[in-house]
């Protein structure tokens, strides 16, 4: 048995606005912004309202400098195509918020660790736009550790490595640019990353400025080797924000000290749009704190620091990696950690079925938090079951509640033994409703709409599958083992 995922093809039918409602920019800052439509192509963009200073291209990517003034900007979004039209209405926020929703992209670690290239990046990103991803919202193409050469060049300049990055991290900036997509990179708040490359702690401002130079977007700041306290890392990460502000960019910062020192408590304040809560992720389902559960267990008592412009990160996706992520299938473990895998050389993990993937996936989306695919996105053998991944990671529905403007994380209900029930509220009062069943074998569980949804029925969406369910009072769920439904509730009118 396995759940109805829809197949959404982001090339084809009547147009359609899939980008956030709110985008943050810093006054005065680049704007790259991919205000994402699908449907047959060509599509004709038009935005009115658009600020002097930005314009719209042939492939929907707003681009110029944001307004040097704070203050909201409504764009009205229109999107044609031979088919018919559709409207957004898109704020945009210009001031110190960035990531107003979770940032939606791709990171390097999970598939290549310390293989990633200038060349990966670049064929990642155009993947990316040919896959439609970027079209359904997906703007972050992030390099994580290792494009470092192996020293700082003379007056401690950050390089790039010469062999894997030949033309140096600007030129990757350019073509992913280029696509209407932003780039994101990595470092360490200590002398050293955790792959041993040179770290940023005391060069923050040469490389924070090396960073805007070379047009990157997003920051993530790791925390191997730096000190054990919380107001060390209040200190390093505040000062690395700091100098990213003195910039002339927008660039994200996302906090990576694996949730030990509560970042949900300073990082938003300190203007950290998201924060690893957890150990890294490994490619396994179970309750162990790398895989799937164990890390949504802990992410989802967090549900109340969660709000636009600051997340909690649970890691990235495992999605298509399927056991083959160079970072996330084994595990060595020199020093036995972490605890479950002590007294053996390594541990291997075989990876996600397609119920457990998309079972992944729901809780990340319920959780608002970021979704950074971390798969080879360019890896085109229909051996390795792409369609199904790539029907997980481009449903319009299963995103938009993730990229909901009201910006709550999910917090779970009182559900029945060996499920999760969690509700997220959304906009004009509509209110998402996953339920997962956590055990092996196949159920069914119903819960009653006015249990979640503050209202005794409510047109019902299944997410998943893309169908209206109509008007409900009660939401059935037929659970494979390890599977998980979403629907969308819109409470109808209260009878009196
Ligand atoms: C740490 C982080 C990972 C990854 C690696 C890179 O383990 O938690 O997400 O960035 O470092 O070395």
């Amino acid at each position: 048995m396995t759940l109805p995922v829809a197949h959404f093809d982001p090339f084809a039918g009547a147009p359609r606005l899939h980008g956030a409602a709110r985008v943050g920019i810093r006054p005065g800052t680049e704007l790259i912004h991919p205000l994402a439509a699908t449907g047959e192509r060509p599509l004709r963009f038009a935005v009115g309202g658009l600020p002097s200073g930005l314009t719209v291209d042939d492939e929907g990517i707003v681009r110029g400098l944001a307004p040097a003034e704070p203050g909201t900007h409504e764009l009205d979004v229109r999107v044609e195509n031979a088919l018919g039209a559709a409207t957004q209405r898109v704020e945009l926020v210009v001031g110190d918020i960035l990531c107003l929703t979770p940032p939606l992209g791709w990171n390097s670690w999970n598939v290549y660790a310390h293989e990633i290239s200038a060349d990966i990046v670049v064929r990642t990103a155009e993947a990316m736009v040919a896959t439609g991803m970027r079209d359904l919202g997906y703007q972050y193409v992030n390099i994580d550790d290792h494009w470092h050469a192996p020293e700082r060049l003379a007056g401690g300049r950050p390089a790039a490595d010469p062999v894997r990055f030949p033309e140096g991290i600007a030129a990757v900036a350019e073509r992913v640019h280029a696509l209407g997509l932003k780039l994101g990179v990595y470092s360490d708040a200590a002398h050293l990353t955790c792959g041993n490359c040179f770290g940023g702690h005391g060069y923050e401002r040469i490389d924070a400025e090396a960073y805007a130079e070379w047009g990157v977007d997003l920051l993530k700041y790791d925390w191997c080797y730096a000190p054990k306290d919380r107001a060390s890392a209040v200190e390093r990460y505040g000062t690395m924000r700091r100098a990213l502000d003195a910039t002339d960019r927008s660039i994200v910062l996302s906090v990576c000290e694996w949730g030990i020192r509560k970042p949900w408590r300073w990082a938003g304040d300190l203007g950290a749009s998201y924060w690893r809560t957890t150990n890294d992720i490994f490619d396994t389902f179970g309750w162990s704190p790398l895989g799937v559960l164990g890390i949504a267990r802990r992410n989802l008592r967090l549900a109340s620091y969660a709000g636009p412009g600051r997340w909690n990160d649970p890691d990235m996706l495992l999605v298509g990696n399927r056991g083959r992520g160079l970072s996330t299938s084994v595990l060595r473990t020199p020093n036995s950690w972490p605890k479950p895998v002590r007294g053996r050389a390594f541990w291997r993990f075989g990876g996600l079925d397609d119920t457990q993937a998309q079972t992944h996936l729901s809780l990340w989306v319920m959780m608002a938090a970021p979704l950074l695919a971390s798969h080879d996105l360019t890896d085109d053998d229909p051996a390795s079951s792409r369609d199904v991944d790539r029907a997980l990671l481009t449903n319009p529905d299963v995103l938009a509640i993730d990229q909901d403007a009201l910006g709550r994380q999910g917090r779970l209900a009182a559900s029945p033994r060996g499920t999760w029930t969690v509700v997220k509220p959304l906009t004009e009062g509509r209110v998402a409703v996953s339920v997962t069943n956590l055990r092996k074998r196949p159920r069914t569980v119903q819960v009653r709409v006015a249990d979640v949804a503050g209202s005794a029925s409510a047109h019902v969406r299944d997410a998943w599958a893309m169908a209206d369910l109509g008007v409900q009072t009660e939401l059935v769920a037929d659970l494979p083992g390890h599977g998980t439904a979403m629907f969308v509730c819109t409470p109808t009118p209260q009878q009196h």
